[in-house]
């Protein structure tokens, strides 16, 4: 992996810096509070950092999905106050990702300040990275610094676009997390364990071809592990099957034996009969699953099993939850491999973004593990061993 520049190796003294941060926090449902300001907080050592080396800061970000259009449930304000909070400083707010009103206010800013974009995606040429766009941003700031690792995967104006116009380097919190990711893919302590879930195999096959070989163990649970018993021939139920991916999983299989994986897959599960958070439910064993009930969680035999499995890893890598771990009743077995990990001291433990991230924080594990990524679908693709395109832009170390 090439390693890239950080705030570290260039002089910000008095420099206006346009920094990219992911924003992109939840809110309690239906009003405009933040549920989760994790995102926010995990940006604040490179504001710190910034300020310290007496630059002012441009920040800017993406807020949900407006695609292009303005939307005013989707404006930073919330960003913006919250993070004046918890920074314990004024924060001036832009009333458009960029314009005349906010280069005035960045032209007259004394070093040490914090202005605030308004919603990049209110822009067309952000999502589809607009050359013209990039260079408008550009145009605000005299380095460019990329915080927004939950963001990198997109090749965006103000992720991609804006690397054409500016020296552009890492944040801290950027670096973090190529360096906690890059080592449990390029040099991990071993015995590696990969813990995989989610509900969607299709959405995995990638991610676990990676790990084969490269891990020791890899336990396979969530929605996606009915996929892999079917491939057994074992009759699943309701389960989500998806029928074009079992081959592939019969594949995955078979070619862990020969690169020494061993990958462990439920051996009890709790079934519902619908996919609700209050529908009846049982534990069976997966060899009893019958018609008319799904899988929505590992079972306890399974769980302790697993839990075995990582008590002498010494690196640990978790993509995807055992059930669907936002309804308690289904939470039982993403919880239990938490509280392994969290008992795990010696072991180097790395959660991928997400609803990993979300079930490890809610089931208050969040602090006992190494590192808890930011970026969902950007740890995903890292791990996956993909370029991200927001990275790539950033310049080399020497
Ligand atoms: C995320 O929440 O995963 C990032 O902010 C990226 O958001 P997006 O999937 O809308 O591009």
């Amino acid at each position: 992996m090439v390693r890239k520049q950080t705030v570290r190796d260039i002089d910000l003294d008095g420099k206006t810096v346009l920094l990219r941060a992911d924003f992109n926090v939840t809110f309690v449902p239906g009003r405009t509070e933040i549920s989760d300001d994790s995102r926010i907080r995990a940006t604040l050592p490179t504001i710190e950092y910034l300020l310290n080396q007496n630059a002012s800061i441009v920040l800017c970000s993406h807020l949900g999905r407006p695609k292009g259009k303005v939307t005013p449930q989707l404006r930073m304000h919330p960003v913006s106050a919250r993070l004046a909070e918890v920074l314990g400083r004024r924060i001036l707010q832009g009333s458009e990702p960029t314009g005349t009103d906010i280069r005035s206010t960045i032209d007259s800013m004394a070093g040490g300040e914090i202005v605030i974009l308004e919603n990049l995606r209110f822009s067309p040429g952000e999502e589809r990275n607009d050359m013209a766009f990039a260079q408008e941003l550009a145009s605000l700031a005299d380095v460019y610094v990329n915080d927004a690792f939950g963001a990198a995967h997109r090749a965006h104006a103000s992720t991609e676009g804006v690397t054409h116009f500016l020296p552009s380097v890492a944040g801290l919190l950027m670096e973090r997390e190529l360096e906690m990711l890059g080592t449990v893919l390029e040099s991990p302590r071993h015995p590696l364990v990969f813990i995989v879930g989610g509900a969607k195999v299709s959405d995995k096959l990638q991610i676990v071809e990676r790990f084969i070989g490269r891990a020791s163990t890899l336990l396979v649970g969530g929605g996606m592990a009915a996929t892999f018993l079917k491939s057994k021939g074992l009759e699943v139920g309701d389960s989500l099957v998806e029928d074009d991916f079992v081959e592939r999983a019969r594949e995955i299989l078979n070619s862990s034996e020969k690169n020494e994986t061993t990958v462990l897959l439920p051996l009890d599960v709790i079934v519902s009969s619908d996919f609700a958070a209050d529908a009846p439910s049982h534990l069976v064993n997966v060899s009893c699953i019958e018609s008319g009930w799904r899988i929505m969680d590992i079972g306890p035999r399974t769980a302790e099993l697993y839990a075995k499995a990582l008590s002498d890893a010494e690196t640990v890598v978790w993509n995807g939850t055992m059930g669907v771990s936002e309804w308690p009743r289904f939470s039982g077995g993403t919880k239990r491999l938490a509280e392994a990990l969290a008992a795990q001291q010696q072991a180097i433990t790395v959660i991928g973004g997400g609803s990993t991230a979300d079930a490890v924080a809610s089931l208050g594990f969040a602090d006992k593990m190494t590192h808890v990524s930011t970026g969902g679908g950007a740890s995903l693709e890292f791990l996956e061993g993909k370029e991200l395109p927001g990275v790539a832009g950033l310049m080399d170390a020497e």
